[in-house]
C-alpha cells in the first residue's frame, strides 16, 4: 500500500470511528447502561480501532482548528456523517475534551461505561467539566480510554465549528493581520516571511469549499482606515471563486491567493499623502500612483529564493493593471500574453476598486452596475472567458446589490442561485416594505415557487444612504 493509500484508509477508518461513537452516544440517551442495543456500536468501535492500530496509527480523535484529527490527518465530513461529525465536535467542547485516545487495552466494558459520563455530566465548556469527566472515569474503571483536555486555543473557536458566519469573519481577519504584517514588515525593511499568510490562505480556501457565499458576502465591508488591507483580501476571495470555477488544484488556488493577497504591496512605497488623498489625483500623483506594480515587484524581490510562488507572486503584482489588449500600465512593450493569475486578480482587483470607496473614485459604483460596465470591456480590458466565471460566482446580481421587488419593497442580495438557468432570481432579504418602513426579514429565495415576486430594478445604495454591510456581519 502505497502512502497516499495509507492516508486514505486511514481517514476512512477516522471516519468510521467518528460516525461510531456518534451512533453510541445517541444509543445511550435512549437505553440503560448493559442494554443490548449499545452492542453494535461498541463492537464497530473496536474493531475499527484495531484496524488502526494495525495501520500503526494511534486511534485517537483530536480537535484542531475546528476540525477533527485522527492523528493528524485531517477528517472532513461527507454529506452522510455531517451531523455525526457536528455532533461529536460539539460534545468534545462542550465537554472541554481536546481529544479521545482508544488505546490498545480499549474494552467492550469501557466503551459501555463512557457514553453515560455524558449523560451524567452537565455539558458546560470549562476545564473544571474536564476535570469531574476525568474523575469520572476514574470512578468507572475506564482504563483503556484516555481523554486530554481541549487547548485554550480550540476554546476559543467554540462558536466557529458550528457557525460558518463567524468562522468565515475569522478567517477573513486572520488573513487581514497575516498580510498586513507582511505590509508592516516591508515598510520597515525587514525580509518578508509569507508562513503565517500561506496558513491563512489555506484556511480561507477551506472555508470557501464551505462557505463561498457568506466569504462573497463579506467582500462588501468597506472599512476606510485599513483600505489597503481590506481591498487585498477582497481581491483574494474574489480571484480565488473565479480560480474554483476554473477547477484549479488546491495548491493553485494557494499561490494564486498568496499572489492576490499581495498584488498592491508596491503601494507600501507611495507615499501616504498621495494614497489616502481624500480629493482626486494630479496629474503627477497620478504618475506616482501608477508606479505601484513596478514598486511591488523590487519589493518582492526580497523573497528568499525564487521559486514557483515567488515567481508567480511577482509577476501577478507587475501584472495586475495591465489589461487582456496589453494596454494598461506599467507602459511597457510586453509581448506575451499575461499569466493567467495577472488576468484573473486584475478582474477581482477593478470590481472590488470601483465597488469600494477609496481607490481612485471617492463614490462606490453599485455592484451591478460595475458589473456591467466591467462586462461591456470583456475581450479588451478583461479575458472574456474569466470574465464570465467571475459573473458566475458573484452573479448578474452581485451579493451585496440592493433590488427594487415587483411588490415594491427593499432587498439587499444575499446569495445567488446556484443553478445557472435562475440567475435573475437570488436569494434576498428583504429590508424595506413599500411603504419604505425599515424591517428585515429572513433571507427569501426569490426561486420558490407562489411568492410573485420579481425583481424590478436594482438601486444605487449611495443615493438612498444605505449601508447593506451590516447585512453580511
Ligand atoms: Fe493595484
Ligand atoms: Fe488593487
Amino acid at each position: 500500500m502505497d502512502l497516499e493509500q495509507l492516508k486514505f484508509e486511514i481517514i476512512r477508518l477516522g471516519k468510521s470511528l467518528v460516525y461510531n461513537l456518534f451512533v453510541l452516544l445517541k444509543t445511550s440517551k435512549n437505553y440503560q447502561e448493559g442494554h443490548s442495543a449499545m452492542n453494535t456500536p461498541i463492537k464497530k468501535i473496536l474493531k475499527t480501532v484495531k484496524e488502526i492500530h494495525q495501520k500503526k496509527e494511534d486511534a485517537s480523535l483530536m480537535l484542531k482548528g475546528g476540525y477533527i484529527l485522527l492523528s493528524e490527518n485531517r477528517l472532513k465530513a461527507d454529506a452522510a456523517g455531517f451531523e455525526a461529525f457536528n455532533f461529536i465536535m460539539g460534545e468534545m467542547k462542550r465537554y472541554y475534551i481536546g481529544s479521545i485516545n482508544f488505546t490498545s487495552i480499549a474494552s467492550e466494558k469501557d466503551l459501555a461505561k463512557l457514553p453515560y459520563i455524558f449523560n451524567e455530566l452537565d455539558p458546560i465548556p470549562s476545564p473544571q467539566t474536564f476535570q469531574k469527566f476525568l474523575e469520572k472515569m476514574k470512578s468507572k474503571k475506564i482504563q483503556g480510554i484516555e481523554v486530554e483536555m481541549l487547548s485554550e486555543d480550540e476554546s476559543i473557536q467554540e462558536e466557529d465549528v458550528t457557525d460558518n458566519k463567524a468562522k468565515s469573519k475569522k478567517v477573513y481577519s486572520q488573513t487581514i493581520h497575516a498580510a498586513s504584517e507582511v505590509m508592516v514588515n516591508v515598510k520597515m525593511g525587514q525580509t518578508l516571511k509569507l508562513r503565517k499568510s500561506k496558513r491563512a490562505i489555506q484556511s480561507m480556501i477551506d472555508q470557501m469549499l464551505t462557505a463561498e457565499t457568506i466569504l462573497i458576502g463579506l467582500t462588501t465591508i468597506r472599512c476606510h482606515d485599513e483600505y489597503t488591507y481590506n481591498h487585498s483580501v477582497n481581491v483574494c476571495i474574489l480571484s480565488l471563486a473565479i480560480g474554483q470555477r476554473m477547477g484549479l488544484s488546491k495548491a493553485s488556488l494557494c499561490d494564486l491567493g498568496m499572489t492576490a493577497l499581495f498584488h498592491d504591496i508596491g503601494k507600501s512605497d507611495v507615499p501616504l499623502e498621495i494614497l489616502n488623498k481624500p480629493s482626486n489625483f494630479t496629474v503627477d500623483e497620478w504618475e506616482i500612483m501608477k508606479r505601484h506594480p513596478v514598486y511591488g515587484v523590487k519589493l518582492l524581490m526580497q523573497l528568499k529564493g525564487l521559486d514557483n510562488l515567488n515567481a508567480r507572486i511577482v509577476t501577478g503584482a507587475f501584472e495586475h493593471h495591465l489589461n487582456y489588449d496589453l494596454s494598461g500600465y506599467p507602459n511597457v512593450k510586453y509581448k506575451k500574453e499575461l499569466s493567467l493569475f495577472g488576468k484573473i486578480i486584475s478582474i477581482a482587483d477593478c470590481y472590488d476598486g470601483m465597488t469600494s470607496s477609496r481607490v481612485y473614485s471617492r463614490v462606490p459604483m453599485s455592484p451591478d452596475k460595475a458589473l456591467k460596465l466591467m462586462m461591456d470591456k470583456a475581450g479588451k480590458v478583461y479575458d472574456p472567458v474569466l470574465m464570465k466565471l467571475f459573473v458566475n460566482s458573484i452573479g448578474v446580481y452581485p451579493v451585496g446589490s440592493l433590488v427594487l421587488l415587483s411588490s415594491r419593497e427593499l432587498a439587499v442580495v444575499m446569495q445567488n442561485n446556484s443553478d445557472p438557468t435562475k440567475w435573475d432570481t437570488p436569494k434576498i432579504k428583504i429590508i424595506g416594505d413599500p411603504s419604505g418602513r425599515e424591517v428585515e426579514s429572513d433571507i427569501f429565495d426569490l426561486s420558490s415557487a407562489g411568492h410573485g415576486k420579481t425583481i424590478a430594478k436594482t438601486i444605487d445604495p449611495e443615493k438612498y444612504k444605505i449601508d447593506v454591510t451590516k447585512y453580511f456581519t
